[in-house]
């Protein structure tokens, strides 16, 4: 499916991967030394709930935010206007993995539920450059809890997205994740999970109001209802497997 048609399905819903306030504010938290006027990189925003969140945590931080998608973008512009932030939010409409931001140009970098589209490893690798000497990188993905995850689950996690050349082939542990970071050059300072309970009140609960609304508006079209059966069996193994996988905040910083 066409990458744009795809997102707009998804623009409905106030915030496009599960995450809270509360677990933004709990990884901002466990940064040292944020200096005044920090510049932060917010990759694979969405509607921007994070920013406008990091933009109320850091209140004199100046804050670019980027996506591929247009539409949330705008979406992101007016709320940042509402909040009275537009003079700290910057939207750039570009791919993660093509930016042209200057080498050491921030001092955060901020991903949150998208690394995913290009891979941990490969992201963190590559957005490295852009932040300065001791600068932190907070990036949080799905990763495995159990060393053995059972069979059913792994399989779905294998298709992983209704596009899967979209999305990295591989989950993760998060002792693999912090092995990837420390080998990448960064100190891993923390990582916490984020509670199952999260992704329903923040996402899920959105996606079946908007899966609903999707099966009626695009009824003969048999992509967007192939969306919309993979949302569905994406929370059925959710509600099974959630002790065996789910979101890890990983806060690392280059060293
Ligand atoms: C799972 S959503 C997470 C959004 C947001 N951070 C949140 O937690 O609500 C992933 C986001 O990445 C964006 N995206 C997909 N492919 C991208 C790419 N190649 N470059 C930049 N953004 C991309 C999507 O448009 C979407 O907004």
């Amino acid at each position: 499916m066409e990458l744009d048609l795809l997102c707009s399905l998804f623009e409905g819903l106030p915030r496009q991967g599960p995450g809270d306030f509360e677990h933004t504010h709990k990884a901002f938290r466990m940064l040292s030394g944020v200096p005044k006027g920090a510049k932060i990189l917010d990759i694979g925003c969405g509607k921007g709930m994070q920013t406008i969140a990091l933009a109320k945590l850091c209140p004199d931080c100046l804050i670019t935010a980027v996506d591929i998608h247009q539409p949330f973008l705008d979406a992101l512009n007016e709320n940042a206007a509402a909040e009275g932030f537009s003079d700290r939010i910057k939207t750039v409409c570009a791919s993660m993995d093509d930016l042209s931001f200057d080498e050491g140009e921030f001092d955060i970098i901020w991903a949150e539920g998208s690394i995913f589209i290009i891979g941990f490893e490969k992201g963190i690798n590559y957005w490295k450059k852009f932040l300065k000497q001791d600068g932190f990188m907070m990036a949080s993905d799905l990763v495995l809890f159990t060393e053995n995850p059972p069979e059913e689950l792994m399989d779905f996690l294998k298709i992983c997205s209704p596009d899967p050349e979209l999305c990295s082939p591989k989950i993760m542990t998060e002792d693999e994740g912090a092995e990837m970071a420390n080998k990448a050059g960064f100190n891993v300072w923390g990582t916490f999970r984020l509670p199952a309970n999260v992704w329903y009140d923040s996402y899920y609960n959105y996606v079946k109001e908007n899966n609903k609304l999707l099966r009626e508006k695009y009824r003969d079209n048999k992509e967007v209802l192939g969306v919309v059966e993979f949302n569905e069996k994406e929370m059925e193994v959710h509600s099974r497997y959630q002790k065996e996988y789910g979101y890890a905040y990983f806060v690392i910083q280059k060293n």
